[in-house]
């Protein structure tokens, strides 16, 4: 039976072995998925040792993307851009990378009927999260994109690598304009708290979107309900479609979503 893992540390309360366990079982796939700690120093390891035991493919998570990134003899366009690898697969003995973060988010905002064409973006934080997600957005057509951080060097940074239509600045300085979408990309969440920007550029967007999930909705997005935003997300249906594309990458099928994120919220309900 093919073997896939997801690598992190810490990686208990994983979802992707659910996730990926019950495509398999929706597209009548063979194959094994486990969760693997691997040690903080020590990742490159592990995978090897994955691959020489029969591993076919794996996800990759936190702290490991940059490192997997690293490790890889050949990645997608959009991996490279992101600097990060979610997703390491074998193509003709050659270790390769991709990094469907992006297209989890764009394939989420699409299933929530968010207007991404022309849409004026505003994304808060400027780590590993927010970069993995700009190329796709712009590929999916926004017309503009407004990466603003509690650190404003790091957002400058993030928006150095991409063309004009995406902006920078601190959290005190994001320019007054209609956000349609607005995306909560900082861990600000992980410690209940939200990033502490203007109700302003909220108020007035069609989705307010947190990339984080959890059984309780984040502050983030309680606090974007109190200001009057109609439409809220977080970040499980990302998950689940991010693993989606993935799936599609190692088995050449592309399993429905829509059954698995319902299990995940029942699950998360319970
Ligand atoms: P990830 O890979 O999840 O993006 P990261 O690279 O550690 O993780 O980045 C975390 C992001 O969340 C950063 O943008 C961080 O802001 P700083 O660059 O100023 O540290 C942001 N962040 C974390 N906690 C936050 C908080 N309480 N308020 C606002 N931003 C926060």
């Amino acid at each position: 039976m093919d073997r896939y893992a997801v690598f992190g540390n810490p990686i208990g309360h994983s979802k992707s072995p659910i996730i990926h366990r019950s495509f398999a079982e929706q597209t009548q796939q063979e194959l094994s998925y486990e969760a693997i700690l691997a040690p903080v120093d020590g990742f490159a390891d592990a995978w090897r040792e994955f691959v020489a035991a029969g591993g076919k493919g794996a996800n990759v998570t936190v702290p490991f993307k940059e490192q997997a990134f690293q490790l890889v003899e050949q990645c997608t366009a959009r991996a490279l851009q992101a600097q990060a690898v979610n997703t390491l697969y074998i193509e003709d003995g050659r270790l390769m990378g991709d990094n469907t973060d992006g297209a989890g988010l764009v394939a989420d905002l699409i299933r929530l009927g968010a207007q991404l064409y022309a849409a004026k973006v505003l994304i808060l934080g400027a780590g590993g999260a927010s970069r993995g997600v700009i190329g796709p957005l712009l590929g999916a057509g926004v017309a503009e994109i407004h990466v603003a951080n509690r650190t404003p060097d790091k957002a400058f940074l993030v928006a150095e690598a991409f063309n004009e239509q995406v902006s920078a600045s601190g959290f005190a300085d994001i320019p007054d304009l209609p956000w349609s979408l607005v995306i909560n990309a900082t861990s600000a969440g992980l410690q209940s708290s939200r990033p502490e920007i203007d109700e302003r550029h909220v108020a007035h967007c069609e989705l307010a979107y947190d990339m984080l999930y959890g059984s309780q909705p984040t502050a983030f997005l309680v606090w974007a309900r109190q200001v009057g935003v109609k439409n809220t997300a977080d970040g499980l249906g990302m998950l689940v479609s991010q693993a989606a594309e993935s799936f599609h990458i190692w088995r050449g099928v592309r399993p429905e979503v829509t059954p698995v994120l319902q299990q995940l919220k029942e699950m998360l309900r319970t």
